[in-house]
Protein backbone atom coordinates (compact mmCIF):
# COMPACT_ATOMS: atom_id res chain seq x y z
CA UNK A 1 0.00 0.00 0.00
CA UNK A 2 1.31 3.31 -1.04
CA UNK A 3 1.37 6.32 1.81
CA UNK A 4 1.61 9.14 -0.73
CA UNK A 5 -0.76 11.70 0.48
CA UNK A 6 -2.46 13.20 -2.60
CA UNK A 7 -2.74 16.47 -2.73
CA UNK A 8 -6.25 18.44 -2.55
CA UNK A 9 -6.54 21.13 -4.74
CA UNK A 10 -7.27 24.58 -2.97
CA UNK A 11 -8.51 27.86 -3.86
CA UNK A 12 -4.93 28.97 -4.68
CA UNK A 13 -4.24 26.43 -7.07
CA UNK A 14 -7.62 27.95 -8.99
CA UNK A 15 -6.52 31.48 -8.98
CA UNK A 16 -3.32 30.42 -10.37
CA UNK A 17 -5.29 28.04 -13.06
CA UNK A 18 -6.58 31.54 -13.96
CA UNK A 19 -3.50 33.49 -14.08
CA UNK A 20 -2.06 30.62 -16.69
CA UNK A 21 -4.99 29.97 -18.34
CA UNK A 22 -5.58 25.91 -17.21
CA UNK A 23 -9.37 25.67 -17.71
CA UNK A 24 -11.04 24.19 -14.43
CA UNK A 25 -13.15 21.23 -14.98
CA UNK A 26 -16.19 21.21 -12.30
CA UNK A 27 -18.85 18.31 -12.17
CA UNK A 28 -21.72 18.41 -9.82
CA UNK A 29 -21.71 14.85 -7.74
CA UNK A 30 -24.45 13.89 -4.78
CA UNK A 31 -23.12 10.57 -3.58
CA UNK A 32 -19.87 8.53 -2.68
CA UNK A 33 -19.51 6.31 -5.83
CA UNK A 34 -20.22 9.18 -8.56
CA UNK A 35 -17.67 11.67 -5.99
CA UNK A 36 -14.81 8.81 -6.01
CA UNK A 37 -14.54 7.95 -9.69
CA UNK A 38 -14.51 11.91 -11.26
CA UNK A 39 -12.14 12.56 -8.16
CA UNK A 40 -9.66 9.31 -9.47
CA UNK A 41 -10.24 10.62 -12.95
CA UNK A 42 -8.92 14.10 -11.86
CA UNK A 43 -11.82 16.16 -11.71
CA UNK A 44 -10.76 20.03 -10.41
CA UNK A 45 -13.89 20.80 -8.52
CA UNK A 46 -16.81 18.44 -7.42
CA UNK A 47 -19.94 20.86 -6.67
CA UNK A 48 -22.46 19.18 -4.27
CA UNK A 49 -25.32 21.11 -6.00
CA UNK A 50 -28.91 22.01 -4.54
CA UNK A 51 -29.67 20.54 -8.38
CA UNK A 52 -29.78 17.53 -6.24
CA UNK A 53 -33.35 18.03 -6.11
CA UNK A 54 -34.23 17.58 -9.58
CA UNK A 55 -31.69 14.96 -10.46
CA UNK A 56 -32.08 12.65 -7.68
CA UNK A 57 -34.99 13.87 -5.50
CA UNK A 58 -37.41 14.60 -8.89
CA UNK A 59 -38.61 17.82 -7.98
CA UNK A 60 -38.81 20.32 -10.49
CA UNK A 61 -37.34 23.08 -9.46
CA UNK A 62 -34.77 23.38 -6.31
CA UNK A 63 -36.43 25.09 -3.99
CA UNK A 64 -37.35 22.42 -1.49
CA UNK A 65 -34.19 21.34 -1.01
CA UNK A 66 -33.30 21.16 2.50
CA UNK A 67 -29.82 22.11 4.58
CA UNK A 68 -30.16 18.33 6.17
CA UNK A 69 -30.40 16.65 2.32
CA UNK A 70 -27.03 19.10 1.48
CA UNK A 71 -25.53 18.28 4.21
CA UNK A 72 -26.74 14.27 3.51
CA UNK A 73 -25.01 14.56 0.43
CA UNK A 74 -22.16 16.71 1.17
CA UNK A 75 -21.00 13.79 3.81
CA UNK A 76 -21.45 11.28 1.16
CA UNK A 77 -19.57 13.13 -1.44
CA UNK A 78 -16.74 14.14 1.00
CA UNK A 79 -16.24 10.39 1.81
CA UNK A 80 -15.39 9.58 -1.93
CA UNK A 81 -13.15 12.49 -2.70
CA UNK A 82 -9.27 12.71 -1.86
CA UNK A 83 -7.93 15.60 -4.38
CA UNK A 84 -10.83 17.75 -5.41
CA UNK A 85 -12.00 20.60 -3.92
CA UNK A 86 -15.23 20.11 -2.46
CA UNK A 87 -18.10 23.14 -2.80
CA UNK A 88 -21.58 22.47 -0.95
CA UNK A 89 -24.44 24.39 -2.25
CA UNK A 90 -26.46 26.69 0.06
CA UNK A 91 -30.21 25.70 -0.34
CA UNK A 92 -33.19 27.99 -0.23
CA UNK A 93 -33.92 29.93 2.82
CA UNK A 94 -30.47 29.25 4.36
CA UNK A 95 -29.22 32.39 3.60
CA UNK A 96 -31.78 34.72 2.77
CA UNK A 97 -33.25 35.24 5.98
CA UNK A 98 -30.66 36.82 7.52
CA UNK A 99 -26.77 36.95 8.22
CA UNK A 100 -26.66 34.74 11.32
CA UNK A 101 -28.48 32.58 9.79
CA UNK A 102 -26.28 32.41 6.57
CA UNK A 103 -23.19 31.93 8.85
CA UNK A 104 -24.16 29.06 10.78
CA UNK A 105 -25.50 27.17 7.78
CA UNK A 106 -22.31 28.15 6.00
CA UNK A 107 -19.95 26.89 9.11
CA UNK A 108 -22.31 23.59 8.96
CA UNK A 109 -21.58 22.22 5.26
CA UNK A 110 -18.17 22.82 6.53
CA UNK A 111 -17.61 21.56 10.18
CA UNK A 112 -20.65 18.52 9.46
CA UNK A 113 -20.57 18.12 5.93
CA UNK A 114 -16.83 18.41 5.50
CA UNK A 115 -16.83 20.79 2.69
CA UNK A 116 -13.77 23.18 1.90
CA UNK A 117 -16.12 25.72 0.41
CA UNK A 118 -19.99 26.93 -0.44
CA UNK A 119 -21.51 28.38 -3.21
CA UNK A 120 -24.56 30.99 -3.03
CA UNK A 121 -26.65 32.32 -5.56
CA UNK A 122 -27.33 36.16 -6.65
CA UNK A 123 -24.94 39.20 -7.21
CA UNK A 124 -24.99 42.56 -6.06
CA UNK A 125 -27.99 41.27 -3.79
CA UNK A 126 -26.07 38.67 -1.57
CA UNK A 127 -22.97 40.67 -1.42
CA UNK A 128 -22.90 41.02 2.01
CA UNK A 129 -23.70 37.84 2.89
CA UNK A 130 -21.02 36.51 0.90
CA UNK A 131 -18.66 39.07 2.68
CA UNK A 132 -20.04 37.57 5.98
CA UNK A 133 -19.49 34.27 5.59
CA UNK A 134 -16.13 34.85 4.09
CA UNK A 135 -15.29 37.01 6.88
CA UNK A 136 -15.42 33.66 9.04
CA UNK A 137 -12.32 32.09 6.71
CA UNK A 138 -15.43 30.10 4.82
CA UNK A 139 -14.14 30.22 0.59
CA UNK A 140 -17.34 30.96 -1.37
CA UNK A 141 -18.21 30.34 -4.52
CA UNK A 142 -20.75 33.15 -6.14
CA UNK A 143 -23.31 32.03 -9.02
CA UNK A 144 -25.01 34.93 -10.80
CA UNK A 145 -27.34 34.94 -14.48
CA UNK A 146 -29.46 32.10 -14.40
CA UNK A 147 -29.89 31.39 -11.09
CA UNK A 148 -32.49 28.36 -10.21
CA UNK A 149 -33.06 29.42 -7.01
CA UNK A 150 -35.12 32.60 -8.58
CA UNK A 151 -37.24 30.61 -11.39
CA UNK A 152 -40.35 32.76 -10.18
CA UNK A 153 -38.79 36.13 -10.71
CA UNK A 154 -37.15 34.99 -14.22
CA UNK A 155 -40.27 33.33 -15.26
CA UNK A 156 -39.02 30.04 -16.34
CA UNK A 157 -35.28 28.75 -16.46
CA UNK A 158 -34.56 31.56 -19.36
CA UNK A 159 -31.06 32.63 -20.42
CA UNK A 160 -30.43 36.11 -18.76
CA UNK A 161 -28.56 39.20 -19.97
CA UNK A 162 -29.57 39.52 -23.34
CA UNK A 163 -30.74 43.33 -23.09
CA UNK A 164 -28.36 45.84 -22.24
CA UNK A 165 -29.88 46.91 -18.76
CA UNK A 166 -29.84 43.21 -17.89
CA UNK A 167 -25.80 42.67 -18.66
CA UNK A 168 -24.64 45.90 -17.39
CA UNK A 169 -26.42 44.36 -14.27
CA UNK A 170 -24.41 40.76 -14.36
CA UNK A 171 -21.81 42.68 -15.08
CA UNK A 172 -22.64 44.79 -11.48
CA UNK A 173 -23.02 41.15 -10.24
CA UNK A 174 -19.88 39.80 -11.05
CA UNK A 175 -17.70 42.56 -9.89
CA UNK A 176 -20.09 42.87 -6.03
CA UNK A 177 -19.55 39.39 -5.69
CA UNK A 178 -15.75 39.41 -6.20
CA UNK A 179 -15.06 42.40 -4.09
CA UNK A 180 -17.32 40.98 -1.55
CA UNK A 181 -14.23 38.13 -1.65
CA UNK A 182 -15.73 35.26 -3.56
CA UNK A 183 -12.82 33.32 -4.74
CA UNK A 184 -14.69 31.55 -7.91
CA UNK A 185 -17.92 32.94 -9.87
CA UNK A 186 -20.41 30.75 -11.64
CA UNK A 187 -21.73 32.12 -14.60
CA UNK A 188 -25.34 30.23 -15.57
CA UNK A 189 -27.16 30.88 -18.89
CA UNK A 190 -25.80 33.84 -19.97
CA UNK A 191 -24.93 34.88 -23.57
CA UNK A 192 -21.00 33.88 -24.66
CA UNK A 193 -19.97 37.20 -25.59
CA UNK A 194 -21.13 38.57 -21.98
CA UNK A 195 -19.50 36.21 -20.55
CA UNK A 196 -16.30 36.71 -22.13
CA UNK A 197 -16.53 40.56 -20.40
CA UNK A 198 -17.21 39.64 -17.40
CA UNK A 199 -14.35 36.70 -17.19
CA UNK A 200 -12.05 39.58 -18.68
CA UNK A 201 -13.29 42.28 -15.95
CA UNK A 202 -13.12 40.36 -12.58
CA UNK A 203 -9.49 38.72 -11.06
CA UNK A 204 -11.29 35.43 -9.73
CA UNK A 205 -11.89 32.47 -12.02
CA UNK A 206 -15.18 32.19 -14.07
CA UNK A 207 -16.74 28.90 -14.28
CA UNK A 208 -19.34 28.80 -17.03
CA UNK A 209 -22.70 26.67 -17.36
CA UNK A 210 -23.87 27.66 -20.60
CA UNK A 211 -22.04 30.62 -20.98
CA UNK A 212 -19.90 29.63 -23.95
CA UNK A 213 -15.76 28.94 -24.53
CA UNK A 214 -14.55 32.06 -22.99
CA UNK A 215 -14.94 31.62 -19.00
CA UNK A 216 -12.23 30.21 -17.20
CA UNK A 217 -13.71 26.71 -16.44
CA UNK A 218 -17.03 24.78 -17.24
CA UNK A 219 -19.45 22.96 -14.61
CA UNK A 220 -22.49 20.17 -15.86
CA UNK A 221 -24.80 18.32 -13.32
CA UNK A 222 -23.08 14.81 -14.12
CA UNK A 223 -26.58 13.25 -14.71
CA UNK A 224 -27.10 15.22 -17.36
CA UNK A 225 -23.16 14.36 -19.11
CA UNK A 226 -24.16 10.84 -18.84
CA UNK A 227 -27.39 10.46 -20.13
CA UNK A 228 -29.44 9.89 -16.72
CA UNK A 229 -31.92 12.64 -16.98
CA UNK A 230 -34.45 11.85 -19.65
CA UNK A 231 -36.80 14.83 -18.70
CA UNK A 232 -35.43 18.08 -20.57
CA UNK A 233 -32.41 18.54 -21.75
CA UNK A 234 -31.16 22.28 -22.08
CA UNK A 235 -28.89 23.44 -24.97
CA UNK A 236 -25.84 23.85 -23.09
CA UNK A 237 -25.43 20.56 -22.01
CA UNK A 238 -23.36 17.48 -24.25
CA UNK A 239 -24.06 14.04 -23.73
CA UNK A 240 -20.79 12.67 -22.71
CA UNK A 241 -22.22 8.72 -22.79
CA UNK A 242 -25.39 7.43 -22.29
CA UNK A 243 -25.30 5.69 -18.87
CA UNK A 244 -29.79 5.27 -19.05
CA UNK A 245 -29.34 2.56 -21.70
CA UNK A 246 -26.51 0.14 -20.34
CA UNK A 247 -28.29 0.68 -16.71
CA UNK A 248 -31.64 -0.55 -18.41
CA UNK A 249 -29.92 -3.22 -20.15
CA UNK A 250 -28.74 -4.75 -16.69
CA UNK A 251 -31.93 -4.51 -15.56
CA UNK A 252 -33.61 -6.18 -18.20
CA UNK A 253 -31.08 -8.82 -18.10
CA UNK A 254 -30.99 -9.31 -14.32
CA UNK A 255 -35.44 -9.73 -15.13
CA UNK A 256 -34.97 -11.98 -17.09
CA UNK A 257 -32.76 -14.14 -15.54
CA UNK A 258 -34.55 -14.33 -12.38
CA UNK A 259 -37.91 -14.84 -14.23
CA UNK A 260 -36.20 -17.55 -16.01
CA UNK A 261 -34.38 -19.12 -13.09
CA UNK A 262 -31.37 -18.97 -14.42
CA UNK A 263 -29.77 -16.61 -11.44
CA UNK A 264 -28.64 -17.41 -9.04
CA UNK A 265 -26.51 -19.95 -10.68
CA UNK A 266 -24.11 -22.47 -8.67
CA UNK A 267 -21.30 -19.69 -8.57
CA UNK A 268 -23.44 -17.16 -6.89
CA UNK A 269 -24.86 -19.60 -4.19
CA UNK A 270 -23.45 -21.90 -1.13
O1 LIG B 1 -26.98 23.08 -8.33
C1 LIG B 1 -26.16 22.96 -9.25
O2 LIG B 1 -25.87 21.86 -9.72
C2 LIG B 1 -25.54 24.18 -9.76
C3 LIG B 1 -24.70 24.08 -10.99
C4 LIG B 1 -25.44 23.57 -12.14
C5 LIG B 1 -23.97 25.32 -11.28
O3 LIG B 1 -25.70 25.20 -9.19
Amino acid sequence: MSNTKVKRRTILDLQAMKSSGEKIAVLTAYDFPFARIMDQAGIDIILVGDSAGSVVAGYDTTLPVTMEEMLYHTRAVVRGVERALVVADMPFLSYQVDLSEARRNAGLLIKEGGAQAVKLEGGENVAETIRAIVAMDVPVVGHIGLTPQSIHRMGGYRVQGREDAQAKQLLADAVAVTEAGAFAVVLEGIPADLAKQITAAVAIPTIGIGAGVDCDGQVLVIHDILGLCEKYSPKFVKRFADVSGTIRQGIDDYISEVKGGSFPGPEHSF
